[in-house]
């Protein structure tokens, strides 16, 4: 069944619809199937894997031409689908790199840890809201963030933190779903939540409120528009964005830009 329409049950207030407890809690229960299920995403790593070559096209050729590792992280890693893309764009580049990825849930990371990494790669478990440059052996080059930023309520100061942990001339992508200033994105994200997802969450995780929640945190992110002016406020330049091809056009973005060089 395929319905463009929100069901009865579903349209009370965003509380209702949040994973009770934290997010990354809530993405522990899933973690084991995660993989599983953005496996049946078509174009789920293509699209992560488009933005990571963005990434690097972006990298500065001081940095890439520096003499040592470019530094990546990827914030909001989960199971490590978003660190395998950086990876594979990082190694078609021949750019020589180490990665960290940083994600709250203990559930997810482990996933991440048990898979093969030709580079060196690491994960930390912390809250991307509040980790300092420290805790992460800061700066970085590079900042990724895919499918993280609308699980954030303080995303202003998230990206404050991420300012903080490039070096100047880094970059940040963030790849997320963005349907507000479409009408017609919104149609589609409906009808592939409430026709696929949402059907399909409730085989592989039939307790878990997280695919019910994804569908409601999409809806209620912040349009393109709002995105790249936050970045803007948080003191980045050169911002900007671009959808993706097939049926995702309007509804998946790359946002770029970057931490100003020193004067
Ligand atoms: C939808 S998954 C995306 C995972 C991965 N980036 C990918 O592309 O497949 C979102 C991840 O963000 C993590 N997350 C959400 N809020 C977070 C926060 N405040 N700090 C750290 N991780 C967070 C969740 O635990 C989850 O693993």
């Amino acid at each position: 069944m395929t319905t463009t329409t929100e069901p009865r049950t579903s349209t009370g207030p965003e509380r209702r619809e949040r994973p009770a407890g934290n997010v990354p809690e809530a993405f522990d229960a899933v973690a084991s199937t995660y993989d599983l299920m953005v496996a049946l995403n078509p174009g789920y790593h293509a699209h992560l894997r488009a933005s990571a070559d963005d990434l690097v096209a972006a990298l500065p050729t001081t940095v890439t031409s520096g003499g040592r590792p470019v530094r990546v992280a990827d914030l909001g890693c989960g199971s490590g689908a978003s660190t395998a893309a950086l990876q594979a764009a990082l190694e078609a580049a021949g750019v020589d790199a180490e990665l960290v990825g940083v994600d709250g849930s203990a559930g997810m990371l482990a996933q991440a840890r048990r898979k093969r990494w030709s580079l060196p790669a690491r994960f930390v478990q912390a809250d991307a809201e509040t980790v300092e440059v420290t805790d992460l052996d800061g700066p970085y080059d590079a900042v990724f963030a895919a499918y993280l930023f609308r699980n954030v309520a303080a995303r202003d100061r998230l990206l404050g933190r991420v300012h903080d942990l490039l070096v100047p001339g880094g970059v940040l992508v963030v790849h997320e779903y963005s349907v507000r200033e479409s009408r017609r994105a919104r149609a589609t994200w409906d009808a592939v939540c409430w026709g696929v997802v949402v059907p399909l969450g409730l085989v592989t995780a039939p307790r878990s409120p997280i695919y019910r929640y994804l569908w409601r945190s999409v809806r209620d992110f912040d349009s393109t528009l709002v995105m790249r002016s936050r970045m803007v406020a948080a003191g980045l330049d050169r911002v900007r964005s671009r959808t993706v091809g097939g049926w995702q056009n309007g509804v998946l973005h790359t946002f770029l830009g970057h931490r100003p060089e020193d004067r």
